[in-house]
C-alpha cells in the first residue's frame, strides 16, 4: 500500500499542483494549468496568502486543497487515490474552524457531489454560477479594430506597468499590481506570445486578453479578458481576444476554453464569448455547509 503524506504547499509548490491538474485534465475537470497559476499568482501572498494542503505518494503530488478562506474550497484529487477527497474535506473542516463552507463543482463531478453530501454540504441552487466554454480553433475570423488601434502581444518588463494599468482599469481593482503581474509572467505555463493587448492612439492600453497554453492537452485557457471603461462597446475584447485565439492556433492549439459566469447576475462576457463562436459545455453547482453558529 502507498503511504500518503500531507503537508502545507508554499508557493513553489505550483508547478506540482499543476502538474496533477494537467495530468487528469479533461473536458469535464473544473481546472487548468493556467487558472492555478492565476489564481495563485494574481495577487501577492501579502493579499492573499491561502492554505493550501497537498497530499504526497512516492514524493508526488497526488492531491491538493486550496482554502480561499474564509469560505471557499477548491480540491484537485488523482482518480487513483478516491479516499483523498475524504481527507481534504476533513482538513477544510478543520480549516474553516466551524465556519460556513462553500464548494464549487462541475456538472461530471457526480462521486464528489454524494461525497459533498456525505459531509453535510446541501447543494444552493440560487448562487451565481459559472458556465464553461469551449471552441475550436478551425474557423477563427479575422479581427477587426477601429482606426488607430493595433492588436498586439506584450513585449515583456517593457509593458508591465500599461499592461497592469488597463487590467486595473477593466477590473476597477488595484489587486493586481506590478509585483504579481512579474510573477505571473515568470509561472509556468505564461508566454508572452499569448498575452495580447489592443494599444490605443495615444499609447495606452485599451484591453486585454491572456491566454494559457496546456500543450499536453493542446488546449488554452482564455483568462482573463478586459477592456478599459473608457473604450467599451467598440469591438475591442472580441478583437484582442481573436487575435490572441490566432496566436494560441500558432502555437499548436486545437482549441479554447473559457469559464464565464453563466447566471442572469453577470451577463456581459457570456455574450461576449458566445458571439466569438464559444459553445457552453458545462456549468458549476454550488454546494454549501453551514457554520456552526447557523
Ligand atoms: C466584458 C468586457 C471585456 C467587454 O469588453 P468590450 O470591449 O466592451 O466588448 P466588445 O465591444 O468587444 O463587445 C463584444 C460583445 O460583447 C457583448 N457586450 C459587450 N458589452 C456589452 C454590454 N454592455 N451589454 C450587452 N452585451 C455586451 C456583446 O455581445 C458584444 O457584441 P456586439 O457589440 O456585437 O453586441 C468588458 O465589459 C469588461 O472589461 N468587463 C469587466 C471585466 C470582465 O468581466 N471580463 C470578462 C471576464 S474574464
Amino acid at each position: 500500500m502507498t503511504a500518503i503524506m500531507r503537508r502545507y504547499a508554499d508557493v513553489g509548490d505550483l508547478r506540482a499542483m499543476q502538474r496533477v491538474t494537467q495530468r487528469v485534465w479533461s473536458v469535464d475537470s473544473p481546472h487548468h494549468v493556467g487558472d492555478l497559476a492565476w489564481g495563485r499568482l494574481m495577487y501577492t501572498l501579502d493579499q492573499a496568502d491561502w492554505p493550501i494542503a497537498l497530499w504526497e505518494a512516492d514524493g508526488r503530488v497526488v492531491a491538493w486543497g486550496w482554502a480561499h478562506l474564509p469560505d471557499d474550497l477548491r480540491l484537485q484529487v488523482d482518480p487513483a487515490f478516491p479516499e483523498l477527497v475524504e481527507e481534504i474535506l476533513a482538513w477544510f473542516d478543520e480549516t474553516a474552524a466551524g465556519g460556513p463552507r462553500e464548494i464549487n463543482v462541475l456538472d461530471a463531478q457526480t462521486e464528489l457531489r454524494d461525497a459533498l453530501v456525505r459531509h453535510g454540504y446541501r447543494p444552493r441552487d440560487d448562487a451565481p454560477y459559472f458556465r464553461y466554454h469551449s471552441r475550436s480553433l478551425t474557423d477563427l475570423p479575422a479581427p477587426a479594430l477601429p482606426d488607430g488601434f493595433t492588436a498586439r502581444a506584450v513585449r515583456g518588463d517593457q509593458d508591465v506597468d500599461r499592461r497592469v494599468a488597463v487590467h486595473q482599469a477593466a477590473w476597477s481593482s488595484t489587486g493586481v499590481t506590478t509585483e504579481s503581474y512579474r510573477a505571473i509572467m515568470d509561472a509556468w505555463p505564461y508566454r508572452p506570445e499569448l498575452d495580447w493587448i489592443v494599444e490605443a492612439p495615444d499609447g495606452r492600453f485599451a484591453a486585454n486578453c491572456l491566454i494559457w497554453y496546456d500543450d499536453a492537452h493542446r488546449v488554452g485557457l482564455i483568462e482573463p479578458v478586459g477592456t478599459d471603461p473608457a473604450h467599451r462597446r467598440r469591438g475591442l475584447s472580441r478583437a484582442v481576444c481573436l487575435a490572441a485565439l490566432h496566436a494560441l492556433r500558432r502555437a499548436g492549439a486545437t482549441s479554447a476554453i473559457v469559464c464565464p459566469r453563466g447566471d442572469a447576475g453577470y451577463p456581459v462576457p457570456q455574450a461576449l464569448y458566445r458571439g466569438l463562436g464559444f459553445h457552453p459545455y458545462a456549468r458549476t453547482h454550488t454546494y454549501v455547509k453551514l457554520g456552526r453558529t447557523e
